[in-house]
């Protein structure tokens, strides 16, 4: 260069160009790619796209391999790197490098109400996806808890839209920062798994933009997910496959998204509904989006753009996500070490205190002998729950990781209490099947196991009851039938108390259980989750008061079912078994079914969702009906002062700041919730909502100023009239707690 100082006005010159060619959002980054990805169109023939619309293998799609384009690998997650299976189903292909971390359930990660701790979930989850040389990682499962008995609730975050957005987008940056894509899902409003491959989920649009959307939406727009999984049920009418407002009308066209959609597996419906209506890629088989597709062109009845279309869209993904090379792949064992360590943080701060009378936690130094009761202590929960479990490299269950904490100057003495519920059993029965697992749910306990175990009780210093459900009641495919505590659980905890008042109980589950009985019973009380690989280190962590619980309730432990929304509705169940009196009628008179004629139509399952916002804590609230433990309800060891709290108005957002002082003798977090309520509103609100959150960490004695927003555009509801999102100004009462019943301080401002 002649004159050097040319040279920074160049280069910032540079820059400011740059900039102004760099797209502005992680979706108009993916369509940027475009003159490759039409490159690469204008040289393949109909049936080489055609076959990337469904799959190649059960976790694969085509690629084509002379032209350099890789076969686009699926991995399940959301909670783990499934086991590799073969390549036509989910049997295991037995390998031996294929055991990966597992990580805390999606209700335990929930728990942590981190976003910094959800980050850090994504970057495990896609380094080891790409040790395995996937591309596409099955997760994360995003759906709102609507349903206490949801079989999938484990997987899922939360009841709140707001927590769960901001953690679905922190997972989806981790992901995708590490070069995965995720694959968000079940899209939407996936909430039971009762009739789930054709109930109708029928729900408003305020409903349905507010409560249900929200996660995937901010997951999709701010998080930039390069792919979304169709649900398998119907919505509005509709199969989410095939579904014209929520894959092309708010998915593509309100939110920009310009990735590809896969349907969950089996839940594609129709070539035309499918091709028309949004779908990309047909998981798994090609009956309908296969050759199907190459008669309707040849007909006239689709057109070879559309195809073009739907091939750009999975190729700004595959172009966007680097193929990991077949010598790479699969040379290193999954599970590494840092990811465990990921683990094991999201599992010592997801652990609730819901209960801690006369402060029998942490467990006191001069206990010398503990009594650990209940199977749920050394049942693994890696696996099981049908689709999404992992072959973990290693899993520390409650009791391995009590006695390893206890050393040898503690006796860990253990019993198992009661018999385990089997579930399903999938193939042949055992050979030699376990005498410790109970014949049926509701069996009541077991009168030899209970002797022991309060035998046992009596003789300790304290007695760690560690009860719940196991993956055969929560799961994938059914949603539990009730709440209740199984296999005798009750009777078991109550004889227990009796024989030993120093009684701790740990529930081991991904949702919430009825504690009526139990509660009254334990002085102590911890929501242990389904926690991952380092589960039963960090619950020790908490008993032994090494570190203080810090987990906040990601949703409501109703008192009974029957309180929470749907049930108390009559929502859920779906009672809309009895058909319609005159059809009944008609057919019997009129066609001669009395004689044995024609066969009953077949009904159409529905899942009504009258409740409309009110799911979880906003129903609760609303109703004043009180709940066993209420939702971002979590105590510790310590105790935190909530200053005074600064409310003002900015351009964009009401910002709130405030003092936290831990008063207690040791580090703590303590996670604040800032709550809105709306006095005056001419639109219709529930009684208070979560607006805001932040977990704190903080010394013994240690104050820092806490500082929390809401933007405007959280503030906004969906205007049915004008189809679009709206703010109506207002008075806004700022309600400022460490959990949704236990709020600190209010304050009003105008905005
Ligand atoms: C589940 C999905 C899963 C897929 C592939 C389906 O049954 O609903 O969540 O990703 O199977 O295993």
């Amino acid at each position: 260069m002649k004159n050097p100082r040319f040279f920074p006005v160049l280069l910032a010159g540079v820059a400011v160009l740059l900039a102004a060619c760099t797209p502005k959002t992680p979706q108009a980054r993916l369509a940027a790619l475009d003159p490759k990805v039409d490159a690469l169109i204008a040289q393949m023939t109909l049936e080489e796209k055609v076959a990337m619309l469904h799959s190649k293998t059960n976790m694969s799609s085509a690629g084509i391999e002379r032209l350099g384009i890789a076969d686009v690998h699926y991995a399940d997650g959301p909670f783990g790197i499934r086991e590799e299976g073969v390549p036509n189903g989910f049997q295991s292909a037995g390998w031996q490098l294929d055991s990966a971390t597992y990580f805390p359930t999606g209700s335990a990660l929930a728990a942590t109400w981190s976003e910094e701790l959800a980050y850090a979930y994504g970057t495990g989850m896609g380094i080891e996806a790409r040790l395995r040389g996937k591309d596409v990682l099955l997760g994360p499962a995003i759906n709102i808890q609507r349903l206490p008995v949801g079989g999938r609730t484990y997987e899922y975050l939360s009841e709140d839209p707001i927590l769960s957005a901001a953690l679905s987008l922190n997972y989806t940056k981790g992901v995708q920062d590490q070069g995965t894509a995720v694959c968000i899902k079940h899209f939407a409003v996936n909430n039971q798994e009762t009739n789930r491959g054709s109930v109708d989920a029928q729900v408003d649009e305020r409903t349905l933009r507010e409560i249900y959307l929200k996660p995937f939406e901010r997951a999709v727009v701010e998080g930039g997910a390069m792919s979304v999984m169709s649900a398998y049920n119907k919505v509005n009418g509709d199969y989410c496959s095939e579904n014209e407002h929520l894959l092309n009308e708010i998915l593509r066209g309100d939110w920009g998204f310009k990735g590809f959609v896969v349907s969950d597996w089996g839940g594609t419906h129709s070539t035309m509904g499918a091709m028309l209506h949004g779908l990309n890629v047909q998981m798994t088989g090609s009956r309908y989006l296969g050759q199907p597709v190459i008669d309707s062109i040849a007909t006239g009845a689709l057109t070879e753009q559309l195809v073009d279309e739907k091939v750009r869209q999975i190729l700004r993904v595959r172009l966007a996500v680097e193929a990991v090379p077949d010598d790479v792949a699969n040379t290193k064992m999954t599970s590494q070490p840092e990811c465990q360590q990921i683990a094991r943080a999201v599992a010592e701060k997801s652990i609730v205190l819901l209960k801690n009378e006369g402060g029998l936690l942490p467990l006191s130094k001069d206990v010398k002998k503990i009594a650990v009761i209940g199977q749920n202590a050394v049942l693994k929960t890696q696996s099981g729950g049908v689709g999404a479990g992992v072959k973990a490299l290693y899993e520390i269950t409650p009791l391995m990781g009590i006695q390893r904490r206890a050393g040898d100057a503690v006796e860990v003495a253990y019993a198992p209490g009661y018999k385990n519920f089997p579930g399903r059993r999938w193939g042949p029965a055992a050979a030699d099947p376990d005498p410790l697992v109970a014949a049926a749910i509701d069996e009541p306990a077991d009168p030899e196991l209970l002797a022991e175990a309060v035998a046992l009780a009596r003789e300790a210093d304290v007695v760690i009851f560690v009860g719940g459900t196991n993956k055969s009641i929560e799961t994938e495919g059914s949603d539990r039938a009730d709440i209740d505590l199984p296999t005798g659980q009750n009777e078991l905890v109550k004889a227990l108390a009796e024989a030993n008042p120093k009684l701790v109980t740990v529930l081991i589950s991904g949702g919430p259980t009825d504690l009526r009985e139990l509660e009254p019973v334990s002085p102590a009380i911890l929501q242990g989750w389904w926690n991952g690989t380092e589960g039963g280190t960090a619950l020790a962590e908490v008993l032994f008061g090494d570190i203080a619980p810090s987990g906040k309730l990601p949703f409501t432990f109703p008192a009974k079912l029957e309180d929470s929304p749907a049930f108390a509705l009559g929502n859920f169940p779906d009672r809309s078994r009895e058909e319609d009196l005159f059809t009944r009628q008609y057919r019997n008179e009129m066609l001669g079914a009395a004689a044995g004629g024609l066969p009953a139509a077949p009904r159409q399952p529905v899942s009504q969702y009258t409740e409309g916002q009110l799911v979880g804590y906003r129903w609760f609230d609303t109703k004043g009906v009180k709940p066993m433990y209420a939702f971002g309800h979590g105590l510790s060891y310590v105790d935190f002062e909530y200053g005074t709290m600064k409310a003002s108005v900015g351009r964009k957002a009401v910002k709130v700041s405030f003092p936290l002082t831990n008063t207690g003798a040791m580090d703590a977090d303590e996670v604040v919730q800032l709550y809105v309520s709306r006095p005056g509103a001419k639109v219709e609100w529930p009684a208070k909502e979560l607006k805001a959150f932040a977990r704190v960490s903080l010394k013994s004695g240690e104050q820092k100023t806490v500082r929390l927003e809401i933007p405007f555009d959280d503030l906004r509801y969906w205007n049915v009239d004008k189809n679009g999102w709206d703010l109506e100004h207002g008075r806004l009462t700022l309600l400022l707690g460490a959990a949704s019943d236990d709020i600190r301080q209010q304050a009003e401002v105008s905005f």
